[in-house]
């Protein structure tokens, strides 16, 4: 096991009927800026339970956070901070509304000339963020409970992520119910999600020996593979709804990574495939995903064939079998749930790989949990695509 320092000071508070209780989360004497996206929020009763919760707090309003929040559009709600005096953050909506919070928290305390640099330096720069706190209404992203945060500038079409110990959320809110209204894609984009989570911290060599974040990462994926049928269906199952929910926030928490090597190269990859060509973050992932698992098939071997037979139930006598088996579950998983698995699916081809490849060639990054999977990797991986 590799050494780690782990604290997560995030509270949670989940279950139904629970939004209620950030009017006793929030101190009142706060100037309260409460961040949202499109208008999911009102047209599903969340916005009128905060805005109840909240009726003793003096509370500002700033909609139109994008689904991959734009670092412009976070710009405009920082000057909104200055300019009101906000002194506490309230993020209501998915992923994207929560990292646009995170990153807006810190740019309002950043005192450095050029936010961007936060995300060029992927916020080790950040020293101190106004205070936050979340009502998450889609489960997938775990920002709810993590410190991460991924923002895209639409004028250089770049998509980059940061993270900072200031930038936990104070509480998040999960309330199973808030998820009723979801469009079956983004339920599908979520299960899709917090599986590749659990994957890169979970499939990963280098530290062998941890049978604890083994059976945990584990536990995750059964949870998200037991539940995605019933997910589908549509009809409101609350236990099922609960289920996913703490299962995707469990996925990317922080705690399954203690100790062992992560490999984060399906997500670096795929950002691009949002950044360039505007797929939903967990569209590349199920595309990005299998390829790259066949790439890296004989360094990640063990790993692959314990998840095959732990996740799902493959016992094939032949190790290349096993493991060919296994990626095909993967990718037949992702089938299942309706997210498509090739770039032709969206229709990229061969001459969309190549300014992916560039960008990782100029920046020279070194992926994966040896480092090992650079521009000439990304190539075979995107290519196995198509
Ligand atoms: O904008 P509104 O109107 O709220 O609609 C949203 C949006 O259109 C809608 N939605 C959310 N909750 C809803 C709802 N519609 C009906 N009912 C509800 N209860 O769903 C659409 C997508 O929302 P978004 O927040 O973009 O989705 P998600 O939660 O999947 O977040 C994706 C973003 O998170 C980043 C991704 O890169 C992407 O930018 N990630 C953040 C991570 C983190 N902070 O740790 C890790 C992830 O790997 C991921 O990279
Ligand atoms: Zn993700």
């Amino acid at each position: 096991m590799k050494n780690f320092i782990y604290a997560n000071p995030t509270k949670i508070i989940f279950g139904k009927g629970m939004i209620a209780n950030i009017a006793s989360e929030i101190p009142v004497t706060s100037k309260v800026l409460m961040l949202y996206g499109g208008g999911s929020i009102k047209a599903n009763g969340i916005y009128d339970q905060v805005m109840n919760a909240l009726q003793n707090h003096e509370v500002l309003e700033f909609s139109g956070v994008e689904p991959n929040p734009h670092y412009e559009t976070c710009l405009k709600a920082v000057e909104m901070i200055k300019k009101h005096d906000i002194d506490f953050l309230l993020a209501v909506g998915g992923g994207s509304v929560l990292d646009a919070t995170k990153f807006i928290a810190a740019v309002a305390q950043f005192v450095g000339q050029n936010p961007w640099d936060i995300l060029v330096k992927h916020g080790n720069n950040i020293e101190t963020a106004l205070p936050f706190g979340a009502v998450i209404t889609l489960p997938a992203t775990g920002s709810e409970m993590n410190s991460g945060g991924v923002i895209t500038r639409a004028s250089t079409e770049e998509k980059l992520a940061f993270s900072s110990s200031n930038t936990f959320p104070q509480f998040s809110v999960l309330d199973p119910e808030t998820t009723y209204s979801l469009p079956r894609k983004q339920i599908s984009n979520g299960i899709v999600d917090a599986f590749v989570h659990v994957v890169e911290q979970y499939l990963t060599t280098g530290t062998e020996n941890n049978p604890l974040q083994d059976y945990m990462a584990e536990s995750i994926l059964k949870v998200l593979v037991h539940e995605a049928p019933t997910l589908m269906q549509d009809d409101h199952d609350y236990e099922s709804r609960a289920n996913f929910m703490w299962a995707a926030t469990w996925a990317l928490n922080g705690w399954i990574a203690c100790g062992v090597e992560e490999d984060w190269s399906t997500h670096m990859i795929g950002h691009e495939l949002t950044a360039l060509y505007g797929l939903d973050h967990a569209q590349t992932l199920a595309i990005i995903l299998p390829g790259l698992l066949q790439v890296m098939k004989t360094q990640k071997a063990k790993k692959i064939s314990q998840l095959g037979k732990t996740i799902f139930n493959i016992h094939e006598t032949n190790e290349d079998a096993q493991l060919d088996s296994t990626i095909q579950a993967i990718e037949q998983f992702f089938h299942s749930v309706g997210v498509k698995t090739y770039l032709s699916d969206y229709g990229l081809n061969a001459e969309s790989i190549t300014p992916i490849v560039d960008r990782f060639r100029e920046r020279d990054w070194k992926l994966g949990e040896r480092g090992n999977i650079m521009a000439d990797q990304v190539n075979e991986i995107l290519k196995l695509r198509l």
